[in-house]
Parts: C-alpha cells; structure tokens; sequence
C-alpha cells in the first residue's frame, strides 16, 4: 500500500485529523485570536447525518480570497467554541464544547456529535474570540427501522461557480427538507477566464491557473464557497456528498488508481484534493484513511421508508476500452467486456448485500453516472458513452439482475454529472420498448455549470431513446418527495443564471407508485417531454 497522504513533521494526516477532533483544552498551543476580520466568511454546513449524530462544519477565513489558500489565517491552533441547542435562540443548548482549528487543515473545524435524539431539528453554532458564526440547522435521520411515513429531500450537482449565480440554491434554502444530496463538481480545477466573468467580480490571477495542488484547491473552495446562496442552502439542512471527477481532475481515477500506478505528481495532486475535499466539506473523519483507498462509498437509511446506497463510481472502475479522454465509442464488444467493472469487486458485493439485507420500501443508488441506456447516434449505429454505465454493461447488468430479484423492493437511481434533469425507465433490455422495467432514474441538472441553458438542447437525441420520455438542459435542482404508496420526483429548473434573482418553477413531476414499476407523468411545464410515452 502506498501511504498517499502527506505527512507534517512526521505525523499523518489522519493523526493530524484526529487531534484536531479533540476538545481544545487536550490541546497543547491552542490560541484565541481576535480578527479584524469576520472569521466565518465561508458559512457553516452540517454533513452525513445519522439517527444520533451529525457532522457541524466551519472553515475560519478571515480573507477567504487571499491568495495563499490560507484564508488570511496565522500559522496557529485557535481555538472554536461550538454549541448546538433545541431551538434557535439557544435556549435549550444540549451539546457545546471547544474544538482546535489547525493550521494544518486549513483552520477547518469538525465537530462530529453524538447522543442526539432520531429525527429531531437542531440548531448550531460557533464562536472564536468575539466573533460569532452564522447560526445553522441540522436534522438527525430518523431511528434506524422505525416507521416513517415521509422523507422530502433536494438533489444537486455541478455548480461551476464562473458560469453563474446559485439561485436554484436560493429557492432550495426555502424549501421543506429532510436532507440535502450532492452528487458531485462541487469545484471545478479549470482554470478560471477572469477577464469574462458571468459574475460582476474582481478575481485575481491566482484564480487563472489550473488547480493542482493542496493550497489552490484550498482557494478553489473557498472562491465557490463564499457564495452566499450556496452558504444558506447549507446553513438550513444536513448534507451528503458523493464525489465525481471534478473534485480532482475531469474524467480522473480509472484503472490507473485501482492499480496504483499513477505517476508521483498525479497521486500528489490526488491526495492534496481529497485533503481539501475534506478540509471544506462536513464529512466524516473516517473519510481519510492511513492507506491509498479512501472509503466514501456508505450507506443511509431513513427509517423504514428508504435505503440510500452511497456509490462511489470513480475510484475503482477500470477501463480498458478507450483512453479516458474520448468517451464515446460503439465497439459493442469492448463496453460488453465481462471484465470490465464500475465499482470494483469490493463495493459491487457491498451493494448486492445491501440490496439482499434491505427492508426498506424504497431501495435507493445515489451515484454519479447515467445507468439508463442512451445511444447517441440516430441512424443505424450505436454511439455510447463509456464514461458512464454504457462502458460496464456487465456490471450494469449484474445490478439488473440484482433489480429483478423478488426481495428487492421498488429500486431508485439517482444521478448528476451531465448537467441536465432526466427521467427515465431501466430496461430488462434497453433495445426493447416493451422489455420490463427494472428500476427507474432520476438525474439532476446542474446548479450552474453550462449557464443559462436551455430546455431542449439536444432533447431530439435523447428521446429518440424510447425509455427517455423527459429531458431538460435549463439548470436547477430536484425535489423528491417519498411515502410508502409512493415517489414523487420535481424537477426544479430557473430560466438563467446569468445574472441573479431567477424565478423557480417545477418543470416536470413524476411519480412511482409503490407495487407498478417505472414512471406516471404529473404534471410538466414547458419542458421537452416526450409524446410518444406519457
Ligand atoms: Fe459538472
């Protein structure tokens, strides 16, 4: 194993994340500063919720923007008091403590408590000094098992902060959820063109160079994440992350990782963004392991309603099919090649398990690449993309199969990465209309990455898949809202992101009733949807 993550002065990086877990006072050097500055410029967020615990984040910044990555911070341990109460006035505080923001970790704080009571809103917040953050809430999941009767939660992805405003986060922050899922490029490493900027803002020229290292990806986040709408979206509900390439490197992490052989710069470049990916996101410390495979696939449930498989479609598929870069390819027999696997042998036995184990109503793979079936080409030939499930038949079949067993019940799969909403119906056999239907997907669009957008693009090739009957390439989000009769899906879209205060409207709504598999059409606006089915 290569120990991939860096080491100051001898000490791991996990060993650095543990002490930085500990209350200040077993801390030794811990110091209390007072800033010029507001220190919580990047908000609070909360992150992986479970029934008696959750993740409370902050990242002190006194210049968010400064150059350096380092968010005008001294090279000291300070000191953040946190506490989290019943209410929003801090009448009925049921937890506080001290924890120490690192130098080491880019002065990001996470506070993982527990002893919280399932499904219970909660209210935090953080203090350094005399300075005082923004007060956020936070949910627990409900018990383990327990009968619940309704789950309401957003889906989002792809918010290339340079090419617009967040306003679907704007109307997401008003809205009544349970849980936020990300599904990936919550950062983009591209450099930025800082002379045509969407935004009216000055950025200077650290901003125009690719990302590459520890302290760059540092300033990458902090740039997005000085957003205040994406700051109150994150300061009203718990969030999930999955990872997908942008985080590190567009279409990075193939078979060169599941083998290691990555040259020296590139595992660098890999470590340094999943140190920042931690440092800036409310995850978990077992997020960052002592070895080279770092774990984020897991998984959540939500009483009885729901079993949500967190998959991890990047880290260890091979490919052996084409090089990453050119993702289309119809040679049938290559992306049918038996060998071929988008989750490794490991995650994919994970998930069968699950999937044999569960109890759950709903049965849910939140992931980052489109399953369903699309081929691009209208005329005879079959184009596919091979970044997506179209390059590991096998595997996708494998997971069919594991779909058409009995004691499955009623599978879901969720999905950003292609900034568009799409709703579409898995096939037994994708080449035959009237093959059963073995699960349903729902894919988000992204929050801004594309910009404006529009709600055809593209449309015609699309629904030329006869399982495809929704399509949109405007940018928003998804709402879902579960029972046990049933799935409702709403696709959120605004009509530019070019400059701020979009309206949002539901641009199309489906639903899955519990015992009839695949979609029945509710209600749609103008977006592209196809007569042919619904
Ligand atoms: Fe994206």
């Amino acid at each position: 194993m290569i120990n991939q993550f860096s080491e100051f002065g001898g000490e791991s990086l996990a060993s650095i994340v543990e002490k930085s877990l500990m209350p200040s006072e077993q801390l030794a050097g811990v110091y209390t500063p007072s800033f010029k500055n507001n220190p919580f410029q990047l908000g609070v967020a909360s992150g992986d919720p479970l029934p008696n615990s959750v993740v409370l984040w902050t990242r002190l910044a006194p210049s968010p923007l400064a150059e350096n990555g380092l968010g005008g911070m001294p090279d000291l341990n300070v000191v953040v008091e946190w506490e989290i109460a019943k209410d929003p006035n801090f009448h009925y505080v049921v937890q506080r403590g001290s924890a120490g923001a690192l130098p080491e970790l880019n002065h990001a704080v996470h506070v993982e408590v527990d002893g919280l009571e399932p499904d219970c809103f909660y209210y935090y917040r953080f203090q350094t000094g005399s300075a005082v953050s923004p007060i956020g809430r936070t949910k627990t999941l409900p018990a383990a098992n327990s009968s619940v009767s309704d789950l309401s939660f957003a889906m989002a992805s792809c918010q290339a902060w340079y090419d617009g405003y967040y306003t679907a986060y704007q109307h997401m922050a008003a809205d009544n959820l349970d849980f936020v899922m990300f599904f990936g490029n919550y950062i983009y490493e591209y450099p930025i063109d800082t002379n045509h900027l969407v935004r009216q803002q000055f950025l200077s020229e650290a901003h125009r160079a690719k990302v590459i290292q520890l302290n760059q990806y540092r300033l990458r986040y902090a740039l997005f994440k000085t957003d205040p709408d994406l700051q109150a979206a994150h300061a009203a509900f718990p969030w999930i992350f999955i990872w997908d390439d942008e985080e590190l490197d567009n279409q990075a992490a193939d078979a060169n990782v599941l083998n290691h052989v990555f040259p020296d710069e590139i595992l660098q470049q890999r470590t340094d963004a999943y140190q920042a990916y931690y440092e800036n996101l409310p995850l978990r410390s077992t997020f960052i392991p002592e070895t080279a495979d770092t774990r984020i696939y897991r998984k959540f449930n939500y009483g009885n309603l729901a079993e949500f498989n967190i998959l991890d479609t990047r880290q260890y598929r091979n490919d052996g099919t084409v090089p990453s870069t050119s993702v289309f390819g119809g040679e049938a027999e290559k992306r049918r090649n038996p060998e071929l696997t988008m989750l490794g042998n490991h995650q994919e036995k994970w998930l069968m398990d699950n999937l044999t184990r569960s109890q759950a109503v709903w049965n849910v793979l939140a992931q980052t690449v489109m399953m369903t079936e699309i081929n691009w080409d209208t005329g005879l030939d079959g184009i596919y993309s091979i970044d997506h499930w179209d390059g590991y038949v096998a595997n996708r079949n494998r997971i069919f199969d594991k779909f058409k067993d009995e004691a499955v019940n009623l599978p879901i799969v969720l999905t950003g990465d292609i900034h568009r909403h799409v709703a579409a119906e898995l096939k037994e056999d994708f080449q035959d209309p009237d093959s059963a239907t073995v699960g349903t997907e729902f894919v988000t669009t992204s929050i801004s990455s594309g910009g404006d957008g529009a709600d055809k693009n593209f449309a015609a090739v699309w629904q030329e898949n006869k399982h495809v009957p929704f399509y949109n390439a405007q940018r928003g989000y998804i709402r879902c809202q579960v029972t046990h009769e049933r799935w409702q899906t709403d696709h959120l879209v605004v009509p530019y992101v070019s400059v701020p205060g979009a309206p949002i409207r539901t641009c199309a709504s489906f639903t899955v009733e519990n015992g009839k598999p695949g979609l029945q059409f509710r209600d749609t606006g103008t977006g592209s949807l196809s007569p042919k089915r619904l």
